[in-house]
């Protein structure tokens, strides 16, 4: 099948590519020049793991290419409307002005048989309004939501295998067609028994925001019960582990620490809230403001312990040397975007004590946002000298430090784990001051 992506980033880029190794053919289109440069030469953007492999193959079989002329699109079956649905500058809505774009370029090349499939998150209600759109201009193009659930980091394998799918379809005589199609598409996925599911447009829109919004609200109630673990010297970890037992309830998404960031649930809650808002229904997701409160304590929370850690080692904390370990928003990623992490470097740095970084993938997006930000190149750069370590994004390399060497290389022993992944008793033994979110 022919398929164009509209939009090359952590959405596009992976999807197109992973459609490729999938057997199709795709042209990529995005408006930044030097984006599909980059891509052409087989080089990503941003660091996610296996995309420079499927990119590489792709691009050798000559079934992927990128462009900037959306032109191309023209020929394709099915067009993948794959742009960036940000927080808009002056509220909390998200900003359609790239999905308004994508569809209002892409309509002059449509065909009458072509299917538009919209994967980016939006506010429910946007399908319809693009599907009267490519009405309006005359096209008899039908337009399907089938949104994303990829997780950065694991983006390939979560595009290739995903664990559902989602048609929303309009009823009416396209219905079988497009449902047809996208089967088409995802053939590799639907032979695996991947269970798909066929809804409307609305619904379909909604799922996604209502996926995101559960798990930023998992995130955040484990965070709101380790503020009082906290009070009351409880232990956060083996409480999550005690109800993620029950099978209703789960264990994934229930670690405290700083809480969540990225391009994703911090402004698809806001969103959600904003959309609801419109509809005259803001009190149903009142919620999920709470969530994001819950959430943007916890950076405070961990910036107010590096304080307490410092002052335990008779330290002022605009005196201190604080390591920041880790500034993606999650491992395995270098997106820094809300990214909890950063936030945790700049409020140390406005609280006046000397901040160094290290980010195995993230140094160099974190100083293209704040250029005065300090970074070490390694791991031992960054904890040489350090009077206080805070661990804010759990890198493997981070959880596999060894305490003894790291007293060898700081000048004070103090240590906040804002991610709860580190060995408390070990730090400790190492004679460490060890301060974690929630647990002794
Ligand atoms: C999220 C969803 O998980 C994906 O399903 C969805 O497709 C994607 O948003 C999107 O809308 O595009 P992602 O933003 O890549 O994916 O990251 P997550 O793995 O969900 O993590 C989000 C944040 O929550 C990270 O900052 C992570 O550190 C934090 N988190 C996660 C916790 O603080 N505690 C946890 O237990 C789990």
């Amino acid at each position: 099948m022919r398929i164009s992506v509209i939009g090359c980033g952590y959405l596009g880029a992976v999807h197109a590519a992973a459609m490729a190794d999938l057997g199709h053919e795709v042209i990529a289109i995005d408006v930044d020049d030097a984006k599909i440069a980059l891509l052409s030469a087989g080089k990503t953007p941003f660091y996610e793991p296996g995309l420079p492999e499927i990119l590489t193959t792709s691009l050798a079989s000559g079934r992927l290419s990128f462009t900037t002329d959306i032109s191309l699109a023209k020929g394709s079956n099915v067009h993948f409307i794959a742009v960036g649905t940000p927080q808009s500058a002056d509220s909390n809505a998200a900003d359609m002005r790239f999905v308004n774009a994508a569809v209002t370029a892409l309509i002059p090349h449509l065909s009458d048989s072509d299917l538009v499939v919209g994967k980016s998150t939006v506010p429910v209600g946007t399908a319809a309004r693009l599907q009267e759109m490519i009405a309006t201009s005359g096209s008899a193009a039908a337009l399907a939501w089938n949104p994303e659930f990829l997780r950065e980091g694991h983006a390939v394998t979560d595009t290739i295998s995903p664990d559902r799918l989602v048609y929303g379809v309009a009823p009416g005589p396209r219905k079988d067609a497009a449902v047809s199609t996208l089967n088409a598409v995802y053939a590799t996925a639907i032979a695996a028994e991947t269970p798909v599911v066929v809804t409307d447009l609305a619904t379909a829109e909604l799922v996604k925001i209502a996926a995101n919004s559960f798990l930023a609200t998992k995130i955040s109630f484990i965070n709101a019960m380790s503020e009082i673990t906290d009070a009351v010297g409880a232990n956060i970890t083996e409480l999550a582990d005690a109800i993620g037992y029950d099978n209703r309830i789960g264990r994934r998404f229930l670690n405290a620490g700083v809480g969540f960031g990225g391009g994703c649930l911090p402004k698809d809650i806001r969103a959600f809230v904003a959309r609801a808002e419109e509809l005259g229904r803001g009190e149903s997701v009142a919620f999920l403001s709470e969530m994001d409160a819950i959430n943007k304590r916890q950076r405070t929370r961990v910036a107010n312990l590096v304080l307490g850690a410092a002052a335990s080692v008779d330290v002022e904390l605009t005196s201190a040397r604080v390591a920041v370990l880790g500034l993606a928003f999650k491992p395995l990623s270098d997106d820094v975007r809300d990214s909890p992490a950063l936030d945790v470097a700049l409020k140390l740095n406005a609280l006046g004590a000397d901040v160094i970084a290290y980010d195995p993938e993230a140094n160099g997006p974190a100083r293209l946002r704040f250029p005065a930000l300090v970074t070490a190149e390694t791991l031992d750069e960054v904890l040489t000298g350090a009077d206080v370590i805070v661990l804010v994004t759990e890198w493997p390399e981070f959880i596999a430090l060894d305490p003894e060497r790291v007293a060898g290389l700081v000048s004070h022993r103090a240590i906040v784990d804002a991610r709860n992944v580190l060995d408390a008793d070990r730090w400790r033994a190492a004679g460490f001051t060890f301060v974690g979110m929630g647990r002794p």
